[in-house]
């Protein structure tokens, strides 16, 4: 038995190293990926999951996670989610419901204040100054006032072969409000299944629901594909569909983990990804487009990091 576990962005590899080590110590995957979406939930200089999310049009931080449990199935979600701390875990007490297992709004707050979850206002000082400058410069400059839908989603293997994946996200900057992207949604934002494996998606959520990418990348790793070619086999063959028959495509990136803790990773922009297995310790990456249909992926470089540091804690005006 192996284990593995992948997640998105630059933001996740912190939490990432630690869930390697739990994963490595023969800890379950359920508590290794949700302490790994945990620690990106608290982080306050990552703007688009938890604390020190953007909030919405009206200044109001509204989050979406997910959890599913690749052998038996279960998920939960929340979606529209306010003051709780960690979405992920509200999402994954959720799981273990026969019903009521997806919340949003009022519901899904209200679940997570009477099943003791720390709840408190999540909107750092910081997220608000930010959303106030948008509020002016889209008035004043009549701009399109959307960006930044960047989900942490995570999936693991453990060395008893169970698999599971979770996604958090505080979704598009200046959403209205009652938006809801594809971080908790089945198929679209994630899918597991311990037999086959996972995948999950960050990006722009209304054109990842538009083609369920996350399950039809594990049902593709099913048929016999390799972790790599289901990613770009779904992704590249979407983006072009999309852009045929809708005229455009977001952005949008997958990457996905089999049950022999192989990986992959398509992107049609500039995307960062941390993974970890047993062959391999825990490195960032960088992926874009190549070409016919496959994916370029790089080491980071510690120029691209230097800079990412910089910039996610300059300070705001
Ligand atoms: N992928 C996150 C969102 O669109 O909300």
């Amino acid at each position: 038995m192996t284990w593995g576990i992948i997640g998105t962005w630059r933001m996740v590899h912190d939490g990432l190293v630690a869930a390697s080590k739990m994963l490595q110590e023969n800890k379950r995957v359920g508590d290794a990926i949700e302490e790994c979406v945990k620690a990106v939930e608290d982080y306050p200089y990552y703007k688009s999951v938890g604390y020190g999310g953007l909030p919405n049009e009206e200044g109001i931080l509204e989050m979406d996670a997910a959890f599913m449990d690749g052998d038996t199935f279960e998920i939960g979600g929340v979606a529209g989610i306010v003051d709780a701390k960690n979405p992920v875990s509200v999402a994954r007490a959720l799981s273990k419901q026969k019903f009521n297992s997806f919340r949003v709004g009022e519901g899904a707050t209200k679940f997570a204040r009477l099943a003791g979850f720390e709840c408190g206002n999540m909107l750092t000082e910081r997220a608000r100054r930010t959303w106030e400058l948008r509020l002016d410069e889209v008035k004043k400059n009549n701009l399109n006032p959307y960006d930044g839908h960047d989900t942490v989603g995570v999936i693991g293997l453990d060395l008893s072969g169970s698999m599971a994946v979770a996604t958090s996200s505080s979704g598009l900057f200046m959403k209205k409000a009652g938006r809801v992207g594809d971080s908790p949604l089945s198929g679209s934002g994630f899918y597991v299944d311990s037999e086959i494996g996972g995948a999950t998606a960050t990006g722009l959520g209304e054109d990842l629901m538009k083609g369920c990418l996350s399950y039809e990348i594990v049902r593709l790793m099913g048929e016999g594909l390799s972790p790599q070619a289901a990613a770009d086999k779904a992704v590249y063959g979407f983006h072009h569909k999309l852009r045929k028959r809708y005229g455009k495509a977001g952005a949008f990136s997958l990457i996905c983990m089999n049950l022999k803790g192989e990986w992959g990773v398509a992107t049609n922009v500039d995307f960062t990804f941390s993974v970890a297995n047993e062959s391999a310790a825990p490195a960032i990456y960088f992926a874009k487009m190549g070409q016919n249909d496959t994916t370029v992926i790089e080491p980071i470089t510690e120029e691209w990091l230097a800079a990412y540091e910089k910039r996610i804690k300059q300070p705001i005006e």
